[in-house]
C-alpha cells in the first residue's frame, strides 16, 4: 500500500486528480477499449472533481472513452432530489465534462427489484472487463462506499441498512435532520472495490484520523472495511496532514521516507 501525505486538502485533491489523469492518458482509451473508473460521492472527492473538470477544460484530459461506475446510492430518494448521488455526480462532474451519457453507471435506488438491480450492476462491471481504477472516500468509522462496520470483506453489490452513526454524519446534507436521511442504500461491496485493478482512497481532515489509523495500522478486519485494502496489490491512500494525527510517528516517518517529495 502506498500512502501519499499532502499538506492540505487542495494539494491532496490535485495529487489524486493528476493520478487519475495520468492513469487515463497512459491507458490510451478508445471506444472499444474504454478506461473504467469507479467513483465516490461525499465531500472528500469534490476537490478532485473540480480539478478533473479543469483538466478537461484545458484539454489535458477527456472522458470521451471513459466508463464510470458509482459506488452507491440511497434507496427511495428520487434521482432529482438535490442530495441523491445522481444529482451530486451531475452537479460536480458529469455535466462539466465530455462523458457520454450511456457511459455513466449509477445504481438505481428506486428500482422495483433492488436485488436484481444490484446483481445487474455486477454483471455490467464484469461486462466492461472490471474496473481499472476505483476512487473512494472513507467514513469516520472506516467504511468504504456504504459497507458499514462488520460488512463482509467478500461482499458484492447489495442493499444495506445504514447505521445510526452514518445517518447522523450524513444528516448535514439533509437540514441536520437524521429522519430525512434514507435508512437504506444500494452499495458496491468491499470485494467489488478490491476487485478493481487499482484502488485509491481519499482521507482528509482530523475527523478521519482514527479511520486512517485503523485502515493502515490496524489488522485487516471487517470492523474497518477499508482495511481490506491492505490485501490489495495496488492500493494508494492519499491523505492530508490533519488526517495523519493518530498515526504512530514511525508510520508517518516511514511513508515520508519512502515517498520522497511529499509536501509536509
Ligand atoms: C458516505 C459515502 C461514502 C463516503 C463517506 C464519507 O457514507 N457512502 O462513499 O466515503 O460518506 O463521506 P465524506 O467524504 O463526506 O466524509
Amino acid at each position: 500500500m502506498r500512502v501519499i501525505i499532502q499538506k492540505d486538502y487542495d494539494k491532496l485533491s490535485f495529487w489524486a486528480a493528476d493520478h487519475i489523469r495520468a492513469s487515463i492518458n497512459s491507458f490510451k482509451p478508445t471506444a472499444k477499449r474504454p478506461f473504467v473508473l469507479g467513483l465516490p460521492t461525499g465531500s472528500s472527492p469534490i476537490g478532485v472533481y473540480r480539478n478533473l473538470v479543469s483538466f478537461v477544460k484545458d484539454g489535458s484530459l477527456s472522458f470521451e472513452n471513459v466508463v464510470t461506475f458509482n459506488m452507491d446510492e440511497y434507496v427511495g430518494l428520487p434521482e432529482s432530489h438535490p442530495q441523491s448521488y445522481h444529482s451530486f455526480m451531475h452537479e460536480n462532474l458529469f455535466s462539466h465534462v465530455d462523458i457520454k451519457k450511456e457511459n455513466i453507471n449509477i445504481l438505481n435506488g428506486n428500482a422495483t427489484d433492488l436485488e436484481a438491480e444490484c446483481a445487474d450492476y455486477e454483471r455490467r462491471i464484469a461486462k466492461m472487463g472490471g474496473i481499472d481504477l476505483f476512487m473512494g472516500g472513507i467514513g469516520v468509522d472506516g467504511h468504504i462506499a456504504f459497507n458499514e462496520p462488520f460488512s463482509s470483506l467478500s461482499s458484492l453489490t447489495r442493499v444495506k441498512t445504514l447505521t445510526t452513526d452514518t445517518r447522523i454524519v450524513n444528516s448535514r446534507f439533509f437540514d441536520n435532520d437524521m429522519e430525512k436521511v434514507p435508512k437504506m442504500a444500494l452499495t458496491v461491496g468491499v470485494k467489488t472495490v478490491t476487485n478493481a485493478r487499482e484502488v485509491m482512497l481519499l482521507v482528509n481532515g482530523h475527523a478521519k484520523a482514527q479511520a486512517l489509523k485503523a485502515m493502515i495500522e490496524g489488522p485487516v478486519s471487517q470492523a474497518c472495511t477499508a482495511s481490506a485494502l491492505q490485501m490489495h496489490p495496488k492500493a494508494v491512500v492519499v491523505c492530508d496532514r490533519s488526517a495523519c494525527g493518530a498515526l504512530c510517528l514511525d508510520t508517518f516517518d516511514y511513508f515520508c521516507d519512502i515517498e520522497k517529495g511529499q509536501i509536509l
